[in-house]
């Protein structure tokens, strides 16, 4: 039996949720933007491997990569229920950009995760295996936050809400809203980004920082589309990250120029989004950041709705 697995980009925070929200991507055009696993039996231990276009900017030996670790924590968890398994052998198809800003290491980690699952019947369930993802990519990035494997596993806007078994609720989206993203082709160390953010921030910030999510969350449930781009504001990651990234704030100031409801960073970045709900729009702030943004040939730039699948097995014919 041989499985595979897309799990798609996902764009972390959303700038008004640093850590909490995020949401997966899908291009208009059709094409698929994120990660494939493919996973297939052998007769013992795990086997590796790795092909698409970033494969190169992976480590050479398949122990180092995240897909082994998967495999290993998964069979942990089998251990532990008292399910006996064999070998696995993995195929990483690389298609996202590492250090983009788009959920690179997640869609790779919930892909693995989830073709694993699929494999073994789903021996664990979707907050089990959730969590999982979290952890796994949270050996990546620094440490464990859920704003890219929630929405790339489970499609759409989520929020993180980690109460009991509820660990996300899928936000309401606006259906017309255009979210163009632009990676600028320069990696950005998750990892890194992290580090840099302030541990404590004042007073005035948590409080604008909670009253622009809440308001957010509000107003995307009552569907008031012009409040929700109003509160697409960063108080938090942005004002340290914001300087770091090259070409980052002019870019941002031409995109609200040029009428885009709202403009930020993906994740951790460098990529660049904005939000507009016209699609002759869309493309003019694509063109622009294509031109202004982009800064080598690893660069890219698509204009996106919310993907409302996450993950999902693939055949030669299409999602099953
Ligand atoms: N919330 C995470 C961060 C997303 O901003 O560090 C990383 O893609």
């Amino acid at each position: 039996m041989t499985i595979r697995v897309f799990a798609p980009a996902s764009m972390g925070n959303v700038s008004v949720g640093f850590d909490v929200l995020g949401g997966a991507l899908a291009p208009i055009d059709g094409s698929l933007l994120g990660d494939f696993v493919t996973i297939s039996a052998i007769k013992s231990g795990i086997e590796v491997n790795t092909v698409g276009s970033f494969a190169h900017k992976l480590p050479s030996d398949p122990k180092l990569n995240i897909l082994y670790d998967c495999a290993v924590q998964y069979h942990v968890k089998l251990d532990k229920k008292g399910q006996s398994y064999d070998g696995v052998c993995l195929t990483l198809e690389k298609e996202l950009p590492v250090g983009s800003g788009l959920g690179s290491s997640a869609a790779s980690v919930v892909a693995a995760l989830y073709a694993l699952n699929e494999f073994y019947d789903n021996a664990l369930t979707s907050s089990q295996l959730l969590l999982l993802m979290g952890e796994l990519e949270g050996t990546i990035s620094g440490s464990v936050h859920f704003d890219n494997v929630a929405p790339s596993y489970l499609g759409g806007l989520q929020l993180m809400v980690q109460r009991g078994d509820t660990l996300c609720s899928t936000i309401p989206h606006f259906e017309d809203w255009y979210w163009v993203v632009a990676y600028s082709g320069v990696k950005v160390s998750t990892a890194q980004a992290r580090e840099i953010m302030p541990k404590q921030v004042p007073l005035k910030t948590a409080l604008a920082f909670g009253q622009n999510l809440a308001a957010f969350i509000d107003a995307s449930h009552r569907g008031d589309s012009e409040l929700a781009a109003s509160c697409l504001v960063d108080v938090i990651a942005e004002p340290v990250r914001g300087d770091i990234i090259s070409k980052f704030s002019e870019n941002k100031a031409a995109m609200l120029d040029l009428g885009a409801m709202a403009s930020g960073i993906s994740g951790s970045g460098p990529t660049l989004f904005a939000v507009t709900d016209n699609v002759t729009k869309a493309e003019q702030l694509q063109q622009y950041l294509m031109q202004h943004y982009i800064q080598n040939d690893d660069g890219f730039s698509h204009i996106c709705k919310l993907d409302t699948q996450g993950a999902r097995r693939e055949t030669s014919r299409g999602t099953v």
